[in-house]
């Protein structure tokens, strides 16, 4: 192992003492995937207080797509830090938040007049998307997904799919959302082709409108281009064009959060690029920051001026800091070099994936869009049933052998690789070694 250097196990002895900081001092319901607390971080590269090194395949749940530290923005975060933090762009005005609101408007899809406005999460794009296209249609439904994640605020909760993991215990939820299966083909159903299976949820996309709500009390559709927390399911085409053509048809909003599918991951710099669909909204977050928190709502002019002057807003929104940090993380991100090695970076991890669908029981299915890819685990391959045991025992053994990680998925059955694009051949080949000696492991004790 050259990248990967363990010195003790990890979690390691001062590793331990901050871990049960955490615990006394935070609450339990704050999950985390592995136990690795953080000394420093570079490139592709973690540091554990144990003096441990590892390769980080989580990217912090695709923020880190420009990889740890690139010195463009420390350098930006450093000059910015000199000059003020924060003045509020609701009581003064800098260029960080014009400059980079002005190239998300020309790097976003869509030849008309754009605004972005700027807010600090994920979630909190997702709820001014809703909020301006409600206060626009002067309507109050939303249609949203299966498998969706889009925050959890209480709104954007509501608009997140899965029970277990984030709604459990939550409720109850605002009304006027609707929520919508979408295509996936590894759970097309039995006796149902592909392109049947696609019809029949295109066609309940206009079936919604009779057997759920009147499309005029709708303000919008929002979809992820590709299902992130749902497990890399990209959306097809035609299924997106449907959703414009009803958008269109019926005076609706199309959404398109991007916030896990965007920032060049998938080899273009928005996912639904691949579909030649262009939405009227856009949220977009997480490697747009390269760490730093920034999000933004992207959209047509129209749209985005639609409120009262007050209307939208926040103290933090736009910080200069995090400002400077994504313009010059989005230079990178909107490269051509950028992207091309977004591909690259795919095209190795899928040929690596598609070897490990064929040699063992237990590995359902692997999907990769560009470099977001996914390896899915079931009991068995010919009822697909969802195992949530294995990717469980697999990542823990995987980090204690010095990679890092996350879990996606409806069921929870899916281990998701979202390593920084920066990260080199070499280093992606080890890590998955790591990964596949993991899985390799989990399938000789179960005797498969
Ligand atoms: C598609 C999508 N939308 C919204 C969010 C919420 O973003 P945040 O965690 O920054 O609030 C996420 C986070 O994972 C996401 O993947």
């Amino acid at each position: 192992m050259k990248y990967i250097q363990l010195k003790t196990e990890i979690p390691g002895p001062k590793a331990k003492v901050m871990l049960e900081r955490r615990a006394a001092a935070t609450p339990k319901g704050l999950a985390k995937s592995t136990e690795v607390v953080v000394e420093r971080a570079e490139g592709g590269l973690v540091w554990d207080v144990d003096g441990n090194q590892l390769l980080d395949f989580a990217g912090g749940i695709g923020m880190i797509n420009v990889g740890h530290r690139p010195e463009t923005v420390v350098n930006a975060i450093k000059e910015q830090l000199e000059k003020y933090i924060h003045t509020c762009s609701l009581v003064t005005t800098f260029e960080p938040y014009i400059e980079l609101a002005e190239m998300l408007n020309s790097l976003t899809p869509g030849d008309f007049s754009k605004k972005t406005l700027l807010c600090n999460t994920g979630t909190e794009a997702v709820e001014n998307a809703v909020m301006l296209a409600r206060y626009y249609t002067r309507r109050p439904g939303i249609i949203c997904f299966e498998g969706a994640y889009h925050g959890r605020s209480l709104l954007t909760l509501s608009l997140t799919s899965k029970y277990s993991l984030f709604k459990k215990g939550f409720g109850s939820f605002p009304s006027d959302i609707y929520r919508l299966p979408v295509p996936n083909f590894y759970r097309t159903p039995n006796g149902m082709s592909e392109a049947e299976y696609l019809d029949w949820n295109i066609k309940n996309l206009e079936h919604a409108f009779i057997a759920q709500v009147d499309p005029e009390s709708v303000a919008a559709f929002i979809i992820e281009p590709v299902l992130g927390e749902g497990g890399f399911i990209q959306m097809p085409a035609a299924f997106m064009q449907k959703i414009r053509e009803l958008c269109d048809k019926y005076g609706i909003v199309m959404i398109a959060d991007e916030i896990q599918s965007g920032s060049g991951r998938t080899g273009k710099l928005f996912a639904i690029e691949h579909t030649g669909v262009v939405p009227d909204v856009m949220t977009i977050a997480k490697s747009l920051g390269a760490g730093m928190p920034v999000s933004a709502v992207v959209g047509k002019a129209e749209i985005m001026d639609c409120t009262h002057l007050g209307g939208i807003g926040g103290t933090y929104g736009g910080s200069p800091v995090a400002a400077v940090a994504a313009i010059e993380s989005l230079k990178i991100l909107s490269s051509r070099e950028f992207l091309d090695r977004a591909k690259h970076v795919g095209n190795l991890i899928k040929s690596t994936l598609d070897t490990w669908k064929e040699k063992y029981a237990l590995v359902g299915d692997v999907r990769a869009i560009g470099a977001m890819c996914l390896v899915e685990f079931v009991k068995d391959k010919s009822n697909k049933e969802p195992d949530l045991e294995i990717p469980l025992e697999v990542l823990k053994d995987a980090v204690a052998h010095g990679i890092i990680l996350i879990r996606a998925g409806l069921y929870s059955n899916c281990i998701r690789l979202l390593p920084p694009i920066v990260m080199t051949d070499e280093q992606l080949h080890e890590g998955l070694q790591v990964l596949e000696d993991a899985i390799a492991r989990a399938h000789e004790k179960r005797g498969k």
